[in-house]
């Protein structure tokens, strides 16, 4: 039996056997490597994309963050007041106008970037507005009547300080002809115009208290190369940073809030998010005149241009929600009580102390009774005033965006002033703005489509072949294995049969003879 065995042994491992072990242990590898890429293929395809992101000198997705080849545009709409007279002399509520939207088309560079060695990128921001009539409801020349809020701000202001001070500043406001309303262009509103109450603080006031300009205006000095120093993480050390400010002016913590978690300025333009966002990421943005990371929720699943799939990102109602609605929202309100009312965002500390309150438009998410407060303001409609950014969930790059926000002043009634005496205390809307992106260049998003899409088809696909070839060759060469060896085996067993049975026959004929004899 034992030289059988060797025998079989033998066969299995001729030339013929062992091209099918080959097969075999070849069905196995394929089989290894559909698990591989079971478990291992999205890590990998993260990896790729987490280098592809990240902002190396030179990359291509370098290039297109320090010169975003978008077409922001910055649309603007300016409440007109209609019948300050009225309103001042009367009592009866302002009847506001809503005119615009006045149009500028807007193109961002970054400029005099470094990178550092830690990891990181530092930055100024340059922007230009070019005011686009065709796209625009009107002319930057149209005349509009506004609350003037330099002289409002100072008169808000003085309702604690000494009588004597008000009294002084009634007979100033008095000399210079100052009235609570001023009648300027809607360009010298947003691009600024002379004031004589800033430019008398320009001489009067000390040198260190002194206010940056003698011109107001609501987006003055942004036409031009931001002053402000930016430094924000590269991706290339830790991609779960990338694009999130380090520092701001050198410093990585606000100054204005009441509490560290409040004060924390880490979050990134809008622009970019760090990548691999899931419906449970809260995304934070920062803005200079937000003066607080504004969070950003999942809302929906939505399709921008060039069909490319995105998450909708929003702030829930919490994050200009009162303190009486949301308790944590405490520390915005350093000064208080009283704090801003439901809906309002109080950025008078980092705005030299002027009364400015942000909301949304028409107070979208807001105490209804604001709206109330004046007439001619339409309710919130969330398609044209929710504050939303479209994202590309594995990149973290912004489709589209709709930065919406309503700028008011927070008027407080002063008797002793009596150019304002008769203004009561009420929160004034402004004007409201919507900086927005429509999509990206197709160059990006067909891109994007490729690495979005292919790779978990290109995975299925080959998880799906290899685990099929793989299999059925297994199968083929197990079964020729067994039946070829099945019938050496017969065979050997057969022959053994065969040759046993003659000798014992032999045998047999041999010892019935011999008991013959
Ligand atoms: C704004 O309102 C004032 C006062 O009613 C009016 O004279 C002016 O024409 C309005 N401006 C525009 C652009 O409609
Ligand atoms: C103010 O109201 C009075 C009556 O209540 C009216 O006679 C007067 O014309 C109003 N003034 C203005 C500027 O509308
Ligand atoms: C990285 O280096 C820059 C420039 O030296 C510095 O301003 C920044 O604070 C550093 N950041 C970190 C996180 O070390
Ligand atoms: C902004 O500056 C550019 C030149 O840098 C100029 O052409 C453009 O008119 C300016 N826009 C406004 C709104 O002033
Ligand atoms: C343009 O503005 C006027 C008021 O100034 C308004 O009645 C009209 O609906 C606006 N048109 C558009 C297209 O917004
Ligand atoms: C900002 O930093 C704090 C602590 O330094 C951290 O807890 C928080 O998660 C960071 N936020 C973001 C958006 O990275
Ligand atoms: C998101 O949060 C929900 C509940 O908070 C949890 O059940 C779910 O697993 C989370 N999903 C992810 C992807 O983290
Ligand atoms: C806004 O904050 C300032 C202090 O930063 C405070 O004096 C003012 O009363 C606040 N305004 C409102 C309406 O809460």
């Amino acid at each position: 039996m034992h030289g059988n065995r060797n025998k079989l042994c033998a066969k299995l491992s001729s030339a013929f056997l062992r091209k099918w072990w080959f097969v075999i242990a070849f069905a196995l590898c394929l089989l290894l490597c559909g698990i591989l890429v079971t478990f291992g293929f999205t890590a990998i395809v993260k990896l790729v994309i987490d280098h592809q992101v990240a902002l190396r000198p030179g990359a291509q997705s370098f290039g297109w963050w320090s010169k975003p080849p978008v077409e922001p545009m910055m649309k603007i709409y300016v409440y007109n007041v209609t019948n300050a007279d009225e309103f001042l002399n009367n009592g009866t509520k302002p009847i506001l106008d809503e005119l615009g939207p006045y149009v500028y088309v807007e193109s961002w560079e970054k400029v005099d970037i470094v990178h550092n060695e830690n990891g990181t990128i530092s930055f100024n921001q340059k922007k230009t507005f070019i005011f686009n009539e065709e796209l625009s409801n009107g002319s930057e020349d149209d005349v509009v009547i506004v609350p003037n809020i330099p002289m409002l701000s100072a008169t808000s202001q003085s309702k604690h300080a000494a009588r004597f001070l008000r009294l002084a500043m009634a007979s100033i406001m008095d000399i210079l002809k100052i009235k609570p309303f001023v009648e300027v262009s809607v360009g010298q509103l947003l691009w600024g115009y002379e004031d004589p109450l800033l430019k008398l603080a320009k001489d009067v006031v000390p040198k260190e208290q002194k206010l940056p300009y003698e011109e107001f205006g609501v987006l003055y000095g942004k036409n031009s190369t931001s002053p402000d120093r930016v430094t924000i993480f590269s991706g290339v050390n830790d991609i779960k940073q990338f694009g999130i400010i380090d520092k701001y002016n050198g410093v990585s913590y606000l100054p204005h809030w009441s509490t560290p978690a409040c004060n924390h300025l880490n979050g990134t333009d809008g622009s970019i998010f760090p990548p691999h966002i899931t419906k449970n990421t809260t995304l934070h943005l920062y803005d200079k005149d937000l003066c607080r990371l504004m969070p950003l929720s999942f809302e929906k699943e939505v399709t921008t241009r060039n069909n490319v799939p995105g998450y909708r990102f929003t702030p829930s109602e919490k994050v200009f929600a009162s303190v009486e609605k949301n308790p944590d929202n405490v520390c915005f309100c350093p000064h208080g009580p009283p704090c801003a009312p439901h809906g309002m965002f109080n950025v008078s500390a980092c705005q030299y102390d002027s009364p400015i309150l942000l909301s949304f438009p028409h107070f979208y998410m807001g105490d209804p009774t604001l709206r109330l407060q004046v007439e001619g303001m339409t309710p919130p409609e969330k398609e044209k005033h929710q504050f939303f950014i479209d994202v590309q969930p594995e990149m973290g790059t912004s489709l589209r965006a709709r930065a919406r926000v309503q700028i008011n002043l927070a008027v407080s009634q002063v008797i002793d002033i009596k150019q304002v005496a008769n203004f009561p205390d009420i929160i004034f809307p402004i004007l409201w703005f919507e900086e927005g992106i429509d999509g990206l260049p197709e160059e990006i998003t067909s891109l994007m489509l490729l690495a979005t899409q292919v790779p978990p088809k290109a995975r299925s696909t080959l998880m799906l072949v290899l685990f099929i070839v793989g299999a059925l060759l297994l199968l083929i060469a197990v079964t020729c294995l067994v039946r070829r060896s099945h019938r050496q085996s017969t065979l050997h067993l057969a022959s053994n049969y065969l040759a046993t049975s003659a000798v014992d026959q032999a045998k047999k004929k041999a010892q019935s003879e011999h008991k013959r004899y």
